[in-house]
């Protein structure tokens, strides 16, 4: 790699470790209490510039719409400029055009290659001046072509209290494990699949005869709590450090 991209990499590790611990223990608890009380978590992070978001979803989208609620509420200083999904039958276009949220269909089958889909996201996302990326229910693994054109500006969510049960399945992985509380974490994004950085987690008790369902079910209760929340709390963070020179997609020679 060349020299400066390990300047890059050392500044990314301080930024991120700073995000990771404005976590604190607390929230989980008062997650797991929230669970059980149906009352929201109790932090509140402080003021950052307003957003620009860009949605990718492949499913439902609940996660999609409950950013957009957040939003029209005036608890999460952004808008969500456009959704892209990679599924036709997804039905999170049904909510876009339901709250009149710009969406545009991305089928993964139509490009040659992961990196060849991840080029287009990015040129329709910048065409829409995005800030931050957004991925809520996106079930395809991302490139370092996306990772590069948004530094640091990309959040997952995913159902489980990460690093536990990472990948596909999640919720039933945990079942299957026999452990008494899972969850859901956001976390920012990098190449391996929900490895990065945690910024925002809830617990969820398994309850005695949950099945799949009913613990997703309580397990998404808590992610559109804690989404829109964690959102504000990275950018809180980040947002502070200089805004990246957006990257070409050309490829990269080692002079070394
Ligand atoms: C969520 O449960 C999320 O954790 C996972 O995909 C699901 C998306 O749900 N990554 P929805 O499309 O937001 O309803």
């Amino acid at each position: 790699m060349p020299s400066d991209s390990n300047a890059a990499s050392k500044t990314t590790a301080s930024e991120i470790e700073t995000v990771a611990l404005v976590s604190p223990p607390a929230s989980v608890h008062t997650a797991l209490a929230a669970d059980q009380t149906n009352q929201p978590v109790a932090n509140q992070p402080g003021p950052h510039p307003p957003l620009r978001l860009g949605s990718m979803a492949s499913g439902s989208g609940s996660n999609f719409e409950a950013i957009a609620a957040a939003i029209s509420a005036g608890e999460l200083n952004a808008t969500i400029e456009l959704v892209i999904y990679n599924n036709p039958q997804a039905k999170v276009a049904e909510r876009a055009a339901r709250l009149h949220i710009p969406a545009e269909l991305l089928d993964h089958r139509t490009f040659a290659n992961r990196e060849a889909l991840d080029d287009a996201i990015t040129d329709r996302f910048r065409a829409y001046n995005v800030t931050w990326v957004i991925m809520a229910g996106w079930m395809r693994r991302v490139t370092e072509r996306l990772l590069s054109a948004f530094p640091h500006r990309i959040l997952n969510i995913h159902p489980s209290l990460l690093p536990s049960f990472p990948g596909i399945r999640a919720v039933e992985q945990a079942l299957n494990a026999g452990v008494k509380i899972t969850g859901c974490s956001v976390h920012f994004v990098e190449l391996i699949v929900d490895s990065g950085p945690i910024v925002m987690q809830a617990a969820v008790p398994i309850l005695p005869g949950d099945s799949i369902e009913t613990l997703q079910a309580r397990i998404q209760r808590q992610e559109h709590v804690i989404f829109p929340r964690a959102i504000a709390l990275a950018a809180q963070q980040i947002s502070a450090s200089p805004t990246p020179t957006p990257q070409t997609n050309t490829p990269q020679t080692n002079s070394a």
